[in-house]
């Protein structure tokens, strides 16, 4: 049976205002947690770009403060959307650095990092980075590596940092070849692969990159089928939600 879309959690959504290239204001936050609420969404992380040396670098503390402050919001206008603080890291040379000052925000406060591949460069650094995360004890998602053309021409090196622990998230839009032809052939490629982990929209607005509706939830199934749309949408998602810790 198809799963229920209500169960979806969303772990990786541009949905904080005023923090990165997603709303700009609380207006705009709200009118993409109604596009949840709607489906009967109820839980969904908060992932802001953390790209420093940028105007997209909120630090955890801030992340922190301005979930906050929208969930208070939402409650206040009655949309019944639970958020979590997470963080889209950008790879960068000081990453471990910054990981050791308290400065990255996991997801929902577990033991999960969302990491972004950088879109030009070799991903020989971010892959090692990686490793070093999770030598720490961390556990690390790289986000939407299907758009990423190093990965697009080459899967080995990523295949075999997913033997050592490295999860994987694609982008639901990838699937439904909103990113073109060859991301989607890719996304297709580490399906086969048994190599994805979690599906999430990396929604940034209710008009451009949105939240995922039941139309576009029918036709992922269609490509994933129920158990691993199920896996990858709700069952994985909850793990980290239930992994939750204060940290
Ligand atoms: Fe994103």
């Amino acid at each position: 049976m198809i799963p229920d879309i209500s169960k979806f959690i969303d772990i990786h959504t541009h949905i904080l205002p005023d923090i990165d290239d997603g709303p700009q204001n609380m207006e705009e936050s709200a009118s993409m947690a109604r596009c949840y609420v709607a489906l009967g969404i109820h839980t969904i992380i908060a992932t802001p770009h953390f790209i420093p040396g940028t105007a997209w670098a909120a630090n955890r503390e801030k992340v922190r403060q301005k979930t906050e402050e929208v969930q208070t919001y939402f409650n206040e206008q009655n949309i019944a959307l639970k958020l979590h603080p997470g963080m889209e890291i950008a790879y960068h040379g000081k990453l471990m650095a910054r990981l050791e000052k308290g400065i990255l925000q996991s997801l929902a406060n577990s033991n999960y990092y969302l990491l972004e591949p950088s879109f030009q460069d070799s991903q020989y650094d971010l892959l090692q980075c990686a490793r070093q995360f999770m030598e720490q004890g961390h556990k690390v998602i790289m986000a939407h590596p299907e758009r990423i053309q190093a990965f697009q021409k080459k899967q080995t090196a990523l295949y075999e940092a997913i033997q050592s622990g490295l999860e994987v998230q694609l982008n639901s839009g990838s699937l439904l070849g909103k990113f073109g032809e060859v991301c989607k052939e890719t996304a297709m490629k580490f399906i086969a692969a048994k190599s994805v982990h979690y599906l999430a929209s990396d929604a940034h607005s209710v008009e451009n990159r949105k939240p995922l509706d039941v139309a576009e939830w029918k036709q992922i199934n269609d490509i994933l089928g129920d158990k691993l749309h199920c896996t990858l949408c709700i069952d994985n998602p909850q793990k980290i939600t239930m992994n939750a810790h204060a940290k």
